[in-house]
């Protein structure tokens, strides 16, 4: 049975832009499956990046909730890994625990360098890292807080189409592992049809549409009828 995790409710949010409103929302609605993978899909300037902030607190909202379950532990992964230069692998993945080293925490660490595939490269600096090792670990400092939801903002957007598909890979068997929640942010449908059980479309300020999808298999054929079916349907309203 699947059980509702995130819940947005009416949410309402406006910019100031020399003197303009800008309204980015207008009622948005709806709601994510409690440890799924959400996607949200939508052209640039929709709001995807704000609503990913507003969930966060990064960003205020002007009306409307959004009801999180749990004690609300939220990662974070940019488009851009964010790595700092100066620190290695560990360093850097240590670093956003801001307290002193123990036993516990430094197996912690070594086992999520494992999970993201990056044994061996503890003691590596980012400018020693392909883009997608810099991104893996981007993945794993944000899984070090343990945190209950993971929103990704296009985390994949810079990187070719093979590593891509091994991240897309990657990510799928941290979820597996983890199990936590995730929200992820794409421009590209393919990368939400094999990664979403749901997907929502933000336009115009709203949600306009959201589909289920019901294939836990990850073994997702896109070239199938029924995704090729999907993918047009998405297309038709997007645009
Ligand atoms: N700090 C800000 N001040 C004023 N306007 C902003 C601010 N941040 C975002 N906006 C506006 O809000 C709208 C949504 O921006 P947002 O970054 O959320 O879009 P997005 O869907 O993430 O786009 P992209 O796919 O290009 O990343 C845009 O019109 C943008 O100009
Ligand atoms: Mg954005």
């Amino acid at each position: 049975m699947k059980i509702v995790g995130i819940r947005v409710n009416n949410l309402v949010k406006s910019y100031e832009l020399s003197g303009k409103q800008i309204k980015v929302f207008d009622g948005l609605n709806f709601h994510t499956y409690k440890n799924g993978i959400t996607v949200i899909l939508g052209k640039s300037g929709c709001g995807k990046t704000t609503f990913l902030r507003i969930l966060a607190n990064l960003e205020n909202m002007d009306e409307g909730s959004i009801d999180i379950p749990g004690n609300k532990k939220i990662g974070f992964v940019f488009q851009e890994p964010r790595l700092m230069p100066w620190l290695n692998v560990y360093e850097n993945i240590a670093f956003v625990l801001g307290k002193k080293e123990t036993k516990e925490s430094k197996g912690e660490i070594l086992q999520l360098i494992e999970t993201v595939g990056l044994q061996n490269f503890e003691k590596a600096y980012p400018r020693q890292l392909s883009g997608g090792m810099k991104q893996r670990v981007a993945i794993a400092r944000a899984l070090i807080y343990d945190p209950d939801i993971i929103l990704m903002d296009e985390p994949f957007a810079a990187l070719d189409y093979f590593t891509r598909k091994t991240m897309q890979d990657e990510l799928i068997k941290i979820h597996s592992l983890t199990k936590k929640e995730i929200l992820f942010v794409t421009h590209n449908i393919d990368e939400g049809l094999i990664l979403g059980n749901k997907i929502v479309i933000f336009a115009n300020g709203q949600v306009i549409k959201e589909y289920d999808i019901d294939d836990n298999s990850y073994n997702r054929d896109l070239l199938s009828e029924k995704f090729i079916k999907l993918k047009q349907d998405i297309l038709k309203n997007i645009n």
